[in-house]
Order: C-alpha cells, then structure tokens, then sequence
C-alpha cells in the first residue's frame, strides 16, 4: 500500500524564493506578454483565453490573463498562491463568471454553458465528496445526473484505472487526501470528456502518489484528451507537461513549451566569480546600467548576470566587469527552469 502522508513535498512557490533569497535586478524592454505569446506554438488551440478579467469585489484577481492550450496536450498553470490559477479554472468549468474577456473551448464561447459542461471534466483542488457515500456510491449517483446508462462498465474500469478498487465501497469520510483526490478524478473523467481541468492536483500528495497522479495524466493524453493542469510550483509539473503558462497576479508572463523556456536563459548567463565577493553591489551598480544586461543577482562569489546576447555581449560583459573589480573567474550557466521562473517573474514585479 501508498504512505497518503500529507503535504511532505509541496514545495511551494514562496518558499523556492524564499530559499533564493538573491538579490535580483531586472529589465526588460518588451511587454512580456508581446515577448512570450506564442513562441513555438503550432498546433490547435483547444482552448483560447485572452484578456480575461475578474474582480471579486475590490480584489482585481484577473487583470487580462490569456491562456492558450493546444489539442492533446498537457499545460502547465503555473503560479504563486493568489495568482489567479483558480479563478481561471473556475471559470472555464463554467462555475464563475468573468467581468469580460475572451473565452473559448473547442470553439465553444463561454456563455454556451451545457456545452462546455458537456465536453470538460473538472478536478477541483478539493473535491468536494459527500462523506457517507463510497468512491462507488459518489460515481453511480454523478452517472445519475449526468443521465449517463449502464455506468457500471465505465465505474468499474475508473475504480480500477485510478487504484480506489480497494476502497471503493468505504464512505470517502474515511480516505487520504490522495484517495479523495483520486475520486475527484474518477468523477472528472466519467463523462469521458476531451477536456480535463486539474486544480493543483498534486497538492497534498506524498512523492508515490504523485507520480501515480503523472501517469494517470499522461494516459489521458496518450487517449488524446487535452489536459489543464495548475500548480504553485513549475518543478511538480515540468516533467509532464509540454507547454507552460507562467501567471503572477492574474496576467499571463510567459507562455511556452516547457523546450522553449529551458532553452530561453540557456547559456545566456555568465557567473562571475570576484576576489572581494563583498564588493559584488558595486559591481552590480556598474553592470545594471549595461543596457544588453538583463539580470543580475548576487551569488556567494560574484555575481550572475544574464544577457540578451550571450556571443556579442559576454565579452564586452566581461570587459566591463574586469575593469570595475577584480575577477577570479566567468563561467556560463545554464540557467534551470526555477531560476527563468523566478527571473520572469522578477522581471514582470519591475515592468
Ligand atoms: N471568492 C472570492 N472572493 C474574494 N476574493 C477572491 C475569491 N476567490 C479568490 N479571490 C482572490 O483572488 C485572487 C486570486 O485567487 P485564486 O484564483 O484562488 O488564486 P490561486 O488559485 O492562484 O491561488 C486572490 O487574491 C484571492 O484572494
Ligand atoms: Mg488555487
């Protein structure tokens, strides 16, 4: 049997920049939203947001967010609590609705209700389950409203595929937060639907569980289905997805194949390693002004800096910085995806 420990590895956003905790300096020239939009994207847009905004009250929680998700694939939501994941999956499940923008699913707007509902499946962070009924109970009577006819094959099937076979006939009152969320997916996906929506799925779930919840993901999309899946933190969903978008504060920062944005900083940075590390702000004062340079952040010996151009601008970097401190060695870095995710939205708070 699966440890259902709680909450063991939810590496959350906060805490990666909290564990950062660089000094960081930033610029950019372009809006990113211009900078990012569809960048190496060539497939069909299954499902199309643009300029999507939503207040609750005085909270501005969308501030013209797009999204676009490409047929029979897996997208990353990806962002800090707060940023607006939830919202945005509530409202292309139908449950809220936005002050204006632009939605689509499979060419369906939004204010087609029952046919979105028709063609989603919606897997909330929560699933809210009924406590005295079963995993089996919760199916047949969903199956009910759904109008669907002998669901006893396709529960059966769902039970199995998704490991609850075991549990299927105790109240869910009784079940791990992984079993929950495992019949949260069940009643997703009974309709069979194109499309999936996955609210922080791998939210409170111990590593084993998690890479269960991966490759039931990747099965889906193996089937075709399209796949929305939103999480705080890029790394718990990296390895299955295949485009990405980064949100901060309801609006869209980047939007990318997972490729594109590992290949976005590639070696366009250069650590540069001081003798006097302590002298590395006035170093940082000088470089910032560089206008090719595009981020700076302190590190125990140096400084890291990127580069818009690694061939032309690293020499002229690297003579400007010997002519200001004393170096004890550059070396390129590649940059991985946390560090373009903490850059981008670094970049976007000084926009
Ligand atoms: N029902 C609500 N009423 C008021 N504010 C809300 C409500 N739901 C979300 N918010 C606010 O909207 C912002 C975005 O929230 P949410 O979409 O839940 O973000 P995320 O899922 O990325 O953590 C947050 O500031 C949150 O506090
Ligand atoms: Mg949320």
């Amino acid at each position: 049997m699966y440890n259902y420990g709680l909450c063991s590895t939810t590496l959350s956003f906060i805490v990666i920049l909290g564990r950062t905790g660089y000094e960081c300096r930033t610029r950019i020239e372009t809006p990113p939203e211009q900078d990012v939009k569809n960048r190496s994207f060539n497939g069909d847009t299954l499902i199309t947001v643009d300029n999507l905004e939503k207040r609750y009250g005085k909270v501005h929680a969308l501030r013209g967010l797009s999204l676009h998700v490409e047929k029979a694939s897996i997208h990353g939501l990806i962002g800090p609590n707060g940023a607006g994941k939830s919202t945005t999956i509530k409202i292309l499940s139908t449950l809220v609705r936005p002050d204006s923008g632009l939605v689509s699913l499979n060419g369906i707007p939004l204010k087609e209700g029952a046919r979105i509902r028709d063609i989603i499946g919606v897997v909330p962070e929560f699933p809210g389950l009924e406590k005295t009924r079963s995993a089996r109970e919760e199916l047949e009577f969903h199956a009910k409203l759904y109008g669907l006819k002998e669901a006893g094959a396709r529960i059966r099937i769902l039970l199995r595929d998704l490991g609850l076979e075991d549990v299927a006939d105790r109240p869910t009152a009784g079940y791990s937060t992984g079993m929950k969320k495992r019949t949260g997916m069940a009643l997703a996906l009974l309709h069979d639907p194109e499309i999936i929506l996955l609210d922080e799925p791998m939210s409170g779930l111990d590593p084993a569980i998690r890479k269960q919840f991966r490759d039931i993901i990747l099965k889906l999309k193996e089937k075709g289905k399209t796949i929305l899946v939103s999480d705080h933190d890029l790394f718990t969903v990296e390895e299955i997805c295949d485009r990405v978008t980064i949100i901060e504060n309801g609006i869209t920062v980047a939007e990318d194949s997972i490729k594109a944005l590992n290949g976005l900083s590639g070696n366009a940075c250069l650590e540069l390693e001081m003798r006097e590390p302590a002298a590395a702000g006035q170093l940082m004062e000088v470089l910032s002004a560089l206008n090719y340079v595009t981020n700076i952040s302190k590190r125990s010996k140096g400084l890291l800096v990127r580069v818009r151009k690694p061939e032309s601008d690293f020499p002229s970097l690297i003579r400007t910085a010997s002519a200001n401190a004393e170096l004890l060695g550059v070396r390129p870095v590649k940059q991985s995806l946390e560090e373009i995710f903490l850059n981008i939205t670094e970049e976007m708070k000084n926009v």
